[in-house]
């Protein structure tokens, strides 16, 4: 990020309340930061705590102040060419329709056409649900995406007006993430852009009554590192995720399930539109039979609890997939397996498995990092060192790259 020029658009949304912060921490990195300020922007965000934050003038109207002796008559062209890169945190819905329609009549709209195009552009919209789903919204995001810019979709949780759903843009540090990605990744691009994800992660919850329940050690931890670096190659990620404790990477759809039967059904309602589905949730394989709504009384000195297998939800996608689709498994042994993964890499009619061996010290649940070996349809394998889940992740995204070309073609 050092010596890095960035642009900073600010329009007028609720989320403005954010970006000081984020523009702190841009400067903290050593960039150098120039904000643009829509009117609207400007309403939710004072251009004096903006010039203080970024140690520049505060970049709003295209036009010259009255008086002209100390006027830069080229700055709504010079900005756009000065920058190494644009991000506008929030978008509104009005600016993502300006945008989208090339239109120009302040800096940050005009910063936006004279940006160089092999600059990347981060956009995030920020607005109430049903405004962002709208066909007009989305229209506009499709448009602005396929001009190569990287939308970051909002978030789901509580919104700055007091309401709870979609729209919730990202923290600053996860906007300085996907920031610092983008810049390393500009002339690359990914085949996973514009496709749609599908990821599980995390444990299930079998309920046995209403204060127990049967479960397993898995941290979700993978299956969010999988989500996060998708996200980074411009994918549209859904996470359906059982009861973990971990933050929601930004620009993601999160949906919280618990049992293995709420995951399945969750995970069929994209089973005929997703690109590609990685189920690394780690889904009980069996349930109580019978389940209780109170507390069961310990009565009686021995307890026999039935249970019934769970539906196989990767090896369901498998079944069910067009040739398009990639079906990405995990198989998780606690001793040599790669035999089994191969196996159930067949059975399950998955694209490839990432097997790997669990250790309570370096991999599979609850750690930081991991170890896999990937077997592709074709028998192709990777055995990959320790590494952290980010890098693991990273590592099978891009076998999944190789992939997926041929697959679609
Ligand atoms: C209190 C309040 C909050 C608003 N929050 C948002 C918002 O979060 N997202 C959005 O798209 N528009 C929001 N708007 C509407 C925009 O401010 C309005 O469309 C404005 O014209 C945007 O102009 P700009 O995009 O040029 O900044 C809000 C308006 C008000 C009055």
């Amino acid at each position: 990020m050092k010596g890095k020029n960035i642009i900073v658009g600010i329009s007028g949304g609720i989320a403005a309340y954010k970006t000081p912060q984020f523009v702190r921490l841009l400067k903290k990195r050593g960039a150098n930061v120039r904000v643009a300020l829509t009117e609207g922007g400007s309403r939710f965000v004072s251009e004096l705590s903006l010039a203080t934050v970024s140690g520049e003038p505060v970049y709003r109207s295209i036009f010259p102040a009255t008086d002209t002796r100390n006027t830069d008559f080229t700055s709504h062209i010079s900005l756009g060419e000065w920058a190494d890169a644009f991000v506008i945190a929030p978008a509104t819905a009005h600016t993502l329709a300006k945008l989208a329609a090339g239109l120009c009549d302040d800096m940050l709209s005009t910063c936006f056409i004279t940006l160089r195009p092999n600059k990347p552009v981060l956009i995030f919209p920020a607005m109430d649900g049903q405004m962002f789903l709208s066909p007009s919204v989305q229209r506009n995001i499709k448009t602005l995406a396929d001009q190569g810019c990287h939308i970051i979709n909002p978030e789901s949780g509580e919104l700055a007006s007091g309401q709870c759903g979609l729209g919730r843009m990202p923290e600053p540090e996860s906007i300085l993430t996907a920031l610092e990605y983008a810049l390393q990744t500009t002339s690359q691009r990914s085949v996973l852009e514009g496709k749609l994800v599908v990821i599980t992660a995390g444990p299930t919850r079998e309920k046995i009554d209403g204060v127990r329940f049967i479960s397993n050690y898995s941290s979700g931890k993978m299956g969010f590192a999988l989500a996060r670096a998708a996200v980074q190659r411009g994918a549209n990620v859904t996470l359906i995720t059982g009861p973990v404790h971990l933050a929601t990477p930004a620009g993601i759809e999160r949906i919280d399930v618990e049992s293995a039967a709420e995951m399945h059904a969750a995970a069929r309602s994209f089973f005929v539109d997703c690109d590609i589905f990685i189920g690394a949730a780690a889904v009980a394989d069996y349930r109580p039979a019978l389940s209780f709504d109170g507390k069961m009384k310990k009565d009686a000195e021995e307890m026999t609890i039935t249970l019934i297998k769970n539906p196989d939800i990767i090896a369901d996608f498998g079944k069910q997939k067009k040739h398009r689709q990639l079906a990405v498994g995990f198989a998780l042994e606690t001793e040599s397996g790669l035999g089994f993964a191969q196996q159930k890499l067949i059975d399950k009619n998955l694209d490839l498995i990432a097997f790997n061996i669990f250790n309570r010290k370096t991999s599979g649940f609850e750690v930081d990092t991991n170890v896999l070996t990937l077997i592709a349809r074709d028998g192709f394998t990777i055995e990959l060192p320790l590494l952290t889940k980010d890098d693991a992740a990273g590592k099978l995204l891009d076998a999944i790259e190789k992939l997926l070309p041929q697959k679609q073609l």
